[in-house]
């Protein structure tokens, strides 16, 4: 699911705006903290140069993950350029202080409560050599958009799903899912300077198809494997037990933040069935004027040089 979703997510476009904001170089040793299956660090590897020593790092507390990140590596020809680490970001990063150009990160700070991110960061900014650059990239789930045409009903139950989202993930792990834009107070509590804020539009509107394929989110312009994913989710949903079950196990944090067991019902129907619509006629899809937009924020900052 992980690499589905991240497979589509840096498009040509996107990635030229990343590597600007992350400023990455050919030469540079960059570490990747919660890289999972490592699809973030594929992405920046294409920037680096092995032959001027660039290199990248990736460090993950989940095994498995890793396990498949270097088999991704090696099917991408990145063999070379990019090695994993087994480590714990909050407690240690598993390399020595002062080490890389660039430590960054992907949708890694938002699974921690705000004392464990603290430390994460800390953490970052110790690998980091004086005058590097801390980046990270995260979303901000009340910056999401979903817009279905002519159907302010769902429009209503969708937004209050967002709020929920943020309210049930703040009560139930200690997550704020509002970390997208969180993080430059973080970064600059924690000593790191000339700290910038910059986002990437995700803008999913389906009918559009004058912009070439990889420029676009290809699991949304598909017209079967965007109804598939929906339907794969929520197609255990079937009687009242089961579904109250499923829910419980599903979507526990919009219970917590204030949805009704009602109002999930209705918007997993209304989802399932669209999905459903689209796969009999992927023409409906092509047509469908609703929106779903998101951001991905980037926040970076440099470790001050020794001695200042
Ligand atoms: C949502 S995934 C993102 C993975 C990857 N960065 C990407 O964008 O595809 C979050 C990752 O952070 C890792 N993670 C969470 N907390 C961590 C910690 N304390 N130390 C190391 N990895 C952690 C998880 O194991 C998981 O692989």
């Amino acid at each position: 699911m992980l690499e589905l979703i991240r497979k589509s997510a840096w498009t040509k476009e996107r990635r030229f705006l990343l590597y600007k904001y992350l400023d990455v170089k050919p030469n540079h040793i960059v570490v990747d903290v919660g890289c999972g299956t490592g699809a973030f660090s594929r992405v920046i590897a294409e920037k680096l140069d092995p032959k001027k020593g660039g290199r990248i790092i990736g460090i993950d507390r989940n095994p498995e993950l890793l396990r498949e990140g270097r088999k991704f590596a090696e099917i991408a020809s990145f063999g070379k350029l990019i090695s994993f680490k087994k480590g714990d970001i909050i407690k240690s990063i598993p390399l020595p202080d002062n080490y890389a150009d660039r430590v960054i990160c992907q949708a890694c700070l938002w699974l921690m409560t705000e004392q464990d991110r603290q430390r994460a960061v800390n953490e970052m900014i110790r690998v980091c050599k004086p005058g590097g650059l801390i980046g990270a990239c995260e979303s901000a789930i009340d910056s999401s958009v979903s817009y279905i045409e002519g159907d302010e009903h769902h429009n209503r139950l969708l937004r209050k799903r967002n709020i929920a989202m943020v309210e049930g993930y703040k009560k139930r792990y200690g997550y704020d899912r509002r970390i997208g834009y969180l993080l430059p107070k973080l970064f600059k509590d924690l000593g790191l300077e000339r700290i910038r804020l910059d986002g990437i539009a995700h803008i999913h509107f389906q009918s559009d198809d004058r912009v070439p394929m990889d420029f676009k989110m290809e699991e949304k312009r598909d017209s079967k494997l965007y109804p598939s994913r929906v339907l794969a989710k929520y197609g255990k949903l079937r009687d009242n037990r089961n579904r109250r079950a499923f829910i419980e196990k599903m979507e526990p944090s919009l219970l917590a933040g204030g949805m009704s067991f009602k109002e999930i019902i209705e918007l997993m129907h209304f989802q399932k069935s669209r999905a459903e619509r689209f796969l009999k006629n992927p023409d409906l899809f092509k047509e469908d004027t609703s929106v779903d937009a998101g951001i991905t924020f980037i926040t970076t900052g440099l470790k001050p040089k020794q001695g200042k």
